[in-house]
């Protein structure tokens, strides 16, 4: 089976994108054929900045291989490495209803917002279509903000297919129940363009400092508490076993437990949790050959499977010189 899936290099990673999307990149690489691309196409509709577009780009393959993306068992690549996937973005293009991409998210949420919104904005599921369209993928792992992606992406293939006859595979998405939203610090989702995010590999006193910070109702020290609703307890979740987890939630229902306590708890987990991985970072960063060889050796096996892909769609549907 083919496992895709694209991750943005706008900022440092955050534990949403760790437990909703890393972390099945990193278990769905074992027995999977796995296609893990940064997305840094997308993050040009945000990022104009060639020098830190360069840079997050890299440092997003890093952060993917010192949280345990293994490039001996998953293919890692920059999306801009294979330019067919503009070409088939063109194709989907041509098939798309204006109104299936009015009712998108990210587009709706900046209208709303009056934020105004530019084509590339706009026509940004089409390009996330394309992308996993290219490779023939059966499976994408996200996090619940992009399901309605995925879904788009089936829309579309299905349309081409009516069109043009059985060309394109029809993908599924693929989101952990636990972790398909993980909260931030104001206990709305967490993502970077809401500014409330504890990165991965933030230092360790800044990242205690957040926290510290998340919103939490104003029960005092003795009253019970109640773990379902609680921002807290949410991050605690992702860090702890179930023994642990239990315990928590005991105590919070008690009460005499405060969320400076609890706050304390999530801090020390997360930092024995990602404690290997800082240490692989420091290493892995220190070496930009073996970096640059991984992403174009990534590069050459996408290229080659939507080279493949590409040729197919495009014979279905009259285009270019070769049928
Ligand atoms: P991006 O870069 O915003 O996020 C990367 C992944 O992290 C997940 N995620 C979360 N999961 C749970 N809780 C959260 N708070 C949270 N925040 C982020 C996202 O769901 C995502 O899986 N459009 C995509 C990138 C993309 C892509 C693709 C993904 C481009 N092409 C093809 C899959 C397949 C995006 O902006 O993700």
């Amino acid at each position: 089976m083919r496992v895709l899936s694209g991750i943005q290099p706008t900022g440092r990673f955050h534990w949403g994108n760790y437990f909703g999307a890393i972390k099945q990149y990193i278990d769905l690489q074992e027995n999977e054929q796995a296609f893990y691309f940064i997305a840094d196409l997308h993050a040009l509709t945000t990022l104009r900045d060639a020098k830190r577009l360069r840079q997050n780009t890299l440092e997003a393959a890093i952060d993917l291989l010192a949280l345990g993306l293994d490039p001996q068992k998953a293919t890692l690549f920059r999306q801009s490495d294979v330019p067919e996937i503009t070409d088939l973005t063109w194709i989907l293009m041509t098939i798309t209803q204006m109104s299936l991409l009015e009712k998108c998210h990210a587009y709706k949420d900046k209208k709303e917002k009056g934020i105004a919104a530019d084509a590339g904005l706009f026509t940004y599921p089409v390009l996330m279509a394309a992308d996993i369209l290219l490779y023939d993928s059966d499976l994408v792992p996200v996090g619940q903000d992009q399901i309605q992606h995925v879904e788009v992406t089936r829309d579309l293939a299905q349309r081409f297919n009516s069109l043009f006859g059985e060309t394109l595979i029809l993908p599924e998405s693929r989101v952990l129940d636990s972790s398909a939203k993980v909260p931030g610090i104001d206990g709305e989702k967490m993502s970077k363009s809401y500014k409330n995010v504890i990165e991965i590999f933030e230092d360790p006193k800044k990242q205690r400092k957040k926290v510290m910070s998340i919103k939490t109702d104003s029960a005092t020290l003795e009253d019970p508490k109640d773990p379902d609703t609680c921002a807290v307890y949410a991050l605690y979740r992702l860090f702890a076993d179930e023994p642990q987890q239990a315990e928590l939630a005991q105590r919070y229902r008690a009460g005499g437990m405060g969320y400076g306590e609890a706050k304390q708890a999530v801090h020390e987990a997360a930092l024995e949790y990602f404690g290997p991985a800082r240490e692989r970072r420091a290493q892995l960063a220190a070496d930009s050959d073996t970096l640059n060889d991984i992403l174009a050796e990534g590069a050459r096996k996408a290229r080659e499977k939507g080279k493949q892909v590409l040729d197919r769609v495009q014979a279905a549907c009259g285009l270019g010189s070769k049928h």
